[in-house]
């Protein structure tokens, strides 16, 4: 077998056997093959695709391409939850204390953020103490005695497809389904999951920018699924506009344990409540969604979720402090309002432009090696629908750096487009498959 022939084949529109698939992730995770015949070969699969079969096997490849995490000594219903990435995405942090709350293990690793889109892992560092990386025994440690842990990752899962993800990434290949699908599927087989419940999040300020995408990118993790033994179900939400209010570090920190505590935006409760009924079901806690719904609402009234979230961070050596008081987290410096210079029912939100401004002032890294402002960010005053008067606050610039606020402040205000007509709320869910 060689890569010449590999490329060539894919190339030509034809399908790639296991064993091709094999050969090739094997070989270019030990460094045989060169990022030039990679690159040709990844750009063969996103001009011509991949069969269900052909994306599984090379799913499976990239999730056998490093440590695999078991566990199986938990329990034998491991159900994770996984976002395609989005700004202001807070869910994790919301949803998973409720989960665990309920009696469901939760044993997740998160990423750090990068680009435009943040990171659990960042966020939960913005907490005083909060440690992320735990070992792995602690880590399962932590999960058997209290039901859950969130860190970030200190194994090598799937390093195929982070060498792979590093290339598309600089030949233009990021969106595309085939590659995504097993992208996000390696790492949740790597990281012992036996159910998924994946958040597809679509829009402007996401990886599939129209519905038919989106539901695309969900069928074809459900067939990966079924061909690999692993429950998948996906929920598709809006990422025309940030979910929630605060884009940034502690800034959503504050906003979860707020939500935790009952206070919460109408999308990201519906988001919480969607993504939640269906791992209810999934682990058989529940029979229908109305039920699932019922019982998540009385997690979060009964105070038990925003408990076990506390139980959590002070676990993971947080200072809980911070959570009782929320005042406590530091502000930024500069907290300054983008006002609205005419009036109009908000049309538009350029949700990956907030994404990127919010990275400018230091919420999110665009080198791996960038440091993390963890109080700076935006705060968002308006969601698409409102009637916004002159002088109305549109958002909150959140710096310490003062020479970053004009720009920060202008590029803001370009990022929401007002209309004269009457303009109708977007739904928030997109779609439930499974
Ligand atoms: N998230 C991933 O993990 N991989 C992708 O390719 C896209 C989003």
């Amino acid at each position: 077998m060689n890569i010449i022939s590999i490329i060539a084949k894919k190339r030509d529109k034809k399908i790639l056997s296991k064993e091709e698939i094999e050969y090739f992730v094997n070989e270019y995770s030990k460094g045989n093959i060169e990022d030039y015949q990679a690159a040709a070969l990844i750009m063969a699969i996103y001009i011509n695709g991949m069969t269900s079969q052909e994306t599984t096997n090379l799913t499976l490849a990239m999730a056998d391409s490093g440590d695999k995490l078991d566990l199986s000594d938990i329990s034998d219903c491991i159900i994770d939850k996984h976002s395609s990435g989005g700004v202001g995405d807070k869910i994790t942090l919301i949803l998973m204390p409720i989960i665990a709350s309920i009696g469901i293990p939760v044993a997740k690793m998160s990423g750090r953020g990068l680009g435009f889109t943040g990171g659990t892992a960042d966020k939960l560092e913005s907490i005083p103490g909060y440690r992320v990386d735990l070992p792995i025994e602690e880590f399962k440690e932590n999960v058997k005695e209290i039901g859950i842990s969130l860190i970030t990752s200190s194994l090598n899962l799937a390093p195929a497809d982070k060498k792979i993800y590093a290339l598309r990434d600089t030949i233009g290949c990021t969106a595309n389904i085939p590659l995504i699908a097993s992208s996000i599927m390696s790492k949740k087989i790597a990281a012992g999951a036996n159910k998924t419940v994946i958040d597809i999040t679509c829009g402007n300020g996401a990886f599939m920018k129209d519905i038919k995408e989106a539901k695309e990118l969900a069928s074809t993790m459900i067939r990966i699924g079924e061909l690999s033994g692993k429950e998948v179900r996906c929920v598709i939400t809006n990422m025309d506009e940030p979910v929630g209010k605060a884009i940034g570090n502690s800034l959503e920190v504050i906003e979860a344990v707020r939500a935790l505590r009952g206070e919460m935006t109408d999308d990201v409760k519906e988001i919480v409540l969607a993504l939640g009924s269906q791992m209810l079901i999934m682990a058989g806690f529940s029979q229908n969604i109305q039920e699932a719904e019922k019982m998540i609402l009385n997690e979060i009234s009964s105070g038990s979720a925003y408990q076990k979230f506390k139980e959590m961070v002070a676990k993971q050596g947080g200072d809980v402090e911070y959570l009782e008081n929320l005042d406590k987290f530091e502000k930024a410096k500069y907290i300054i309002p983008v006002l609205a210079d005419s009036r109009g029912a908000l049309k538009e939100i350029d949700t990956e432009m907030i994404g990127n401004i919010s990275v400018y002032l230091g919420a999110g890294r665009m080198r791996k090696e960038d440091k993390i402002d963890y109080n700076t960010g935006i705060i968002m005053n308006q969601r698409i629908g409102n009637v916004v008067e002159v002088g109305q606050a549109l958002a909150y610039v959140h710096a310490n750096d003062e020479t970053k606020i004009d720009g920060a402040v202008k590029n803001l205000r370009n990022a929401f487009k007002l209309d004269p007509k009457k303009v109708a709320k977007p739904k928030t869910i997109l779609g439930i498959i499974k």
